[in-house]
């Protein structure tokens, strides 16, 4: 089952992105460290094209480091992008930013020039959390129900250095089946559009292969050779006596309980992707929609044909 979600007010901050971009030296895209390909928005690459980049990978304290480092370099080798790690305990996050855009907008400085900045990222991402620190005070609402932010402010990080924030977030359409299940696992997308089960199905599954001996640390698995993904929820339910009246086993709860490990780091610093398994993803998503979309096509001009026969016989 592929998640697709779309609340109705991204149409509003698509036009706000693009009332605002206009005047923009730099676009920050906020994403999240652990899953920084799923999280970044494919409908935002449009509407900034050619804008200077800075990718700020967030909850970089949550990412596994390595991979943390992969993916900035990833970012750091295309032209007109530079990416930088952080977390909420980074000391000095308006240094970095203010020196990343500095370096792709060298042109802009001083008060006749100031650099504009628009700071963007999906629901989680941690935005609030960084623009909070920004302004050294608790004054944007954080939240872990999607899309909290509301309304477009402007920060001054530096008399010649302004941060806009754009309202709401964006997200089109998942068109890599393995983005909405990693951003279900991290908690972007809202409560009441995933299915646990799937999900920790899902994420145990990316676990086994890429980090089995947090897997079986934390639950205590002696050898996942021969298991799959079900038997090791099963697993999970037993060890956590998730029991349900009856003997049976709980495999609501088990999955509760997996998503909940991964978020709060009870699993360790876990990725869910490399720039690498993305792009492979990315590449096998854009095939399958553009083959839907042939079909579509086929089906809709077969209609058509059908019933210009249909007339020319009537
Ligand atoms: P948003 O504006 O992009 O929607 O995200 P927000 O800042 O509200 O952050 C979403 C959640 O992520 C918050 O947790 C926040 O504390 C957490 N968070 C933000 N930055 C970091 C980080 O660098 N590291 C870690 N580990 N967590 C981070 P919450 O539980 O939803 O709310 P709260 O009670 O902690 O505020």
């Amino acid at each position: 089952m592929a998640i697709q979600w779309f609340p109705g007010h991204m149409h509003l901050t698509r036009k706000a992105i693009e009332e605002r971009i206009k005047g923009i030296d730099v676009v920050i895209e906020m994403l999240d460290a652990r899953l920084p390909g799923s999280s970044a928005n494919p409908m935002l690459a449009t509407l900034v094209a050619g804008k200077p980049a800075l990718k700020v990978l967030s909850k970089q304290d949550m990412a596994d480091p390595d991979r943390t480092t992969a993916w900035l370099a990833h970012y750091n080798d295309m032209p007109g992008v530079r990416a930088i790690a952080i977390d909420a305990s980074t000391p000095a996050p308006a240094k970095m930013i203010i020196e990343a855009c500095q370096q792709l907008a060298p042109n802009r400085g001083g008060v006749d020039k100031p650099m504009r900045v628009l700071i963007c990222g999906i629901p989680n991402v941690g935005k609030s959390t960084l623009i909070n620190s920004l302004k050294g005070k608790r004054a944007v609402k954080t939240g872990d129900e999607a899309g909290v932010t509301k309304q477009e402010q402007r920060v001054t990080l530096a008399p010649d250095f302004y941060l806009y924030d754009t309202p709401g977030v964006l997200w089109p359409r998942i068109i890599v089946a393995e983005s909405g299940y990693n951003l279900a696992a991290s908690g972007a997308i809202g409560v009441a559009a995933f299915d646990d089960e799937t999900v920790a199905l899902e994420l145990i599954n990316y676990l086994m292969a890429h980090y089995p001996t947090a897997l079986q640390a934390r639950y205590k698995i002696d050898d996942l050779s021969g298991e799959t993904d079900e038997t090791v929820l099963d697993a999970i339910a037993r060890y956590r006596g998730a029991i349900q009246s009856g003997g049976r086993l709980n495999l609501t709860k088990a999955a509760e309980i997996v998503i909940y490990d991964f978020r709060s780091l009870a699993l360790g610093r876990i990725s869910l992707e490399t720039p690498e398994q993305f792009q492979t993803w990315l590449a096998a998503g854009v095939q399958l929609d553009a083959e839907r979309a042939l079909k579509k096509a086929a089906t809709k001009q077969a209609k058509k044909q059908a019933r210009k026969a249909k007339h020319q016989s009537d």
